[in-house]
Parts: C-alpha cells; structure tokens; sequence
C-alpha cells in the first residue's frame, strides 16, 4: 500500500480565535516497503499528519490515499448505503494502518495481557472462533519477543517499562496491518531499551510489517534506521531523501532547528583534516568505513 498524499490541510479549533495551522499544504508519497523517517521541530505537524492516514484526522482540505482508500474530502451529500460503506471502509483502513501512540503502554487497560493484545483482533474480525484468537494473540506476543505461557495471564501494570511498550505494539500489530506507524516509539526508553526496540522493528519490517513510518527527535536513531526520511517544517515537507542527502546538508538541517546525527558531523569533521570516510550515516558504517581507513593508514606506515 503506497501513500500518496497532495496539499493537505489541517486546523484545530478552525474558526475560532484559538485556530492553530498545524499542516499548511503538505505534499508527500511513501512507498510501500520503506521504514521511513519524519522529523521535524516541535510543532511542525508530524503528529497531525500521521493521525490523518488511518482516518482518525478527517481530512479537510487535500487529497490522501492509502493503498486503494482514498481518504480526500468530497462535498457530495451521501446516501444511508454509501456512509455504511465509508463507515465499514475506514475500519478495514484501521486495521491495515496500525498506529502506536507516544507512550503506547499508558493506553493499556485489561485485566491481563491477553485481553489486552486480543481486544483489537475481536474488534476488527468478530467472526473469528476463540481459538484463532487465541493463535493470533500468540502470535503477537511472540512477534514482539515475549514469552506467551508466562506472560498472557498477568496484569499489564505488573510489567517492566520495555514490556508494557511490547505489550502495547503487539496490540496493534496483532490484526497484521501491512503499515505501522509509531509515534516517538523510543521515547522515555533507556539505551539498552532502545536499541531492543530499534532491532524489534526491523525484525517486524523484515517478517510481518511491509511498511514502518517513525516519527523522531533522534536523528541519530533516524540516520542508523530509516531508508528515507521527510522533514517538516511549520505544517509542510519541505525536504524528502535518504538520510545521507538529507544530513550532508548542515546548514539546511540547522535552519530547521534539527541536529544532524553524530555520524554526519564527523564525516564532515574528517573531510575537513583531510580523512575521507566513505559512509552512509548509519553507524555501523561509519565505523566499518573508519576502520578500514585506520587499517589502511597503519599498512601505509608500515
Ligand atoms: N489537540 C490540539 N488542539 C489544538 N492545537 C493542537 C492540537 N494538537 C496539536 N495542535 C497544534 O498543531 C500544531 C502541530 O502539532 P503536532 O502535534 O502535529 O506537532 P508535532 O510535530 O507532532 O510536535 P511534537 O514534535 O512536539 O510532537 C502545533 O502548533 C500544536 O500546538
Ligand atoms: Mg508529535
């Protein structure tokens, strides 16, 4: 499912003196199969946007689709038959578009994990027999790396930090969206927590997920992880690439009140003492690139 979207708008509180213009007119297609990036400073519209593309933001004014729903605005009246149909469409929309909000594990609310992780599957297929749910549930909690015998019966609020967070993805994932979509997943995570997450995703990516869409402060996890990235800027996209053709470009990344990731800045620290590293941003090979570089010179000495 690729998403393809033209001239967006959004207000909050539209008409009334306290209207707020979080998106201004953004314009963005992202393909399926990507793991993308979007950043952006705070208040630029990345939350906004992403609320738009499983239909819990209406679109008011600007063209979206996701795959073959088209979310765009249309002022023709509907008929009783065509609402029930846009109302049963956008239910199939939201469990092919699964979205993680920031701190997930505070929307946690059974009595036992199991319930928690099922309460979407029974939502979305409430024809499905006690036992597949049970499978699909399984399925979940072992996709996100937790052990379902020892874990299904407790309650969500006896869990660690990390585990709650699990818990709240494979909620969302356990309907089998083809696209996920998570706000700051890191956030609040310690670095050991955040690299299990990081490799969590990517393992969803390769396996089950076709399409991953991050938002993120952290241009260093975005640099290491996404294969393309857009960057908001007061309600627009004003730049989309790969991280390398984003970040190579301080000047423009500091104008929109971002950082570039530490692998950028020393890249461009070295070129200027004359050491060229041949690297792509993400960390691994930066240091691949470094090391060859310091095998090279050592041979050279020698
Ligand atoms: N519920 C709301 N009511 C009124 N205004 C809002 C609401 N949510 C967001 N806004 C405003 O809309 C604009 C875009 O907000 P949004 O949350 O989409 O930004 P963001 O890029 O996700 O920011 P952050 O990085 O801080 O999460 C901001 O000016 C914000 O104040
Ligand atoms: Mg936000």
């Amino acid at each position: 499912m690729d998403i393809f979207c033209k001239d967006l708008y959004y207000q909050y509180n539209k008409n009334t003196e306290f209207v707020s213009y979080a998106l201004n007119g953004v314009s963005l297609t992202i393909k399926e199969g990507e793991f993308f990036g979007i950043i952006g400073h705070t208040g630029s519209g990345k939350s906004t946007f992403i609320q738009h593309l499983n239909g819990l933001i209406p679109v008011e004014q600007g063209i979206l689709t996701v795959g073959d729903y088209d979310l765009s605005k249309t002022d023709v009246k509907k008929s009783k038959k065509e609402k029930k149909q846009l109302k049963d469409n956008l239910k199939n929309l939201r469990r092919s578009v699964g979205m993680v909000f920031q701190y997930p594990e505070y929307q946690l609310f059974a009595e036992t994990v199991f319930d928690d992780v099922s309460f979407g599957i029974k939502n979305f297929m409430p024809n499905l027999s006690p036992e597949e749910v049970r499978i699909l549930t399984k399925n979940a909690i072992e996709t996100v790396g937790l052990d379902y015998e020892k874990i299904k019966d407790k309650s969500p609020f006896e869990l660690s930090g990390g585990q709650k967070r699990r818990v709240a993805i494979a909620g969302v994932i356990a309907s089998r969206p083809s696209i996920l979509i998570l706000d700051e997943p890191c956030a609040g995570l310690d670095p050991t927590g955040k690299t299990a997450l990081w490799n969590l995703l990517h393992s969803l990516h390769e396996r089950v997920i076709k399409t991953i869409i991050v938002v993120s402060h952290d241009m260093n996890d975005v640099a290491s992880n996404c294969t393309s990235v857009a960057v908001f800027n007061r309600g627009k996209v004003i730049k989309t690439g790969t991280p390398k053709e984003l970040f190579s470009d301080s000047a423009f990344i500091s104008d929109c009140g971002l950082e570039v990731p530490v692998t950028a800045y020393l890249t461009e620290n070295l070129k200027n003492v004359g050491i060229k590293i041949d690297s792509d941003y993400t960390i691994n090979r930066f240091a691949e690139s470094f090391a060859n570089y310091l095998k090279n010179t050592e041979k050279a000495d020698l």
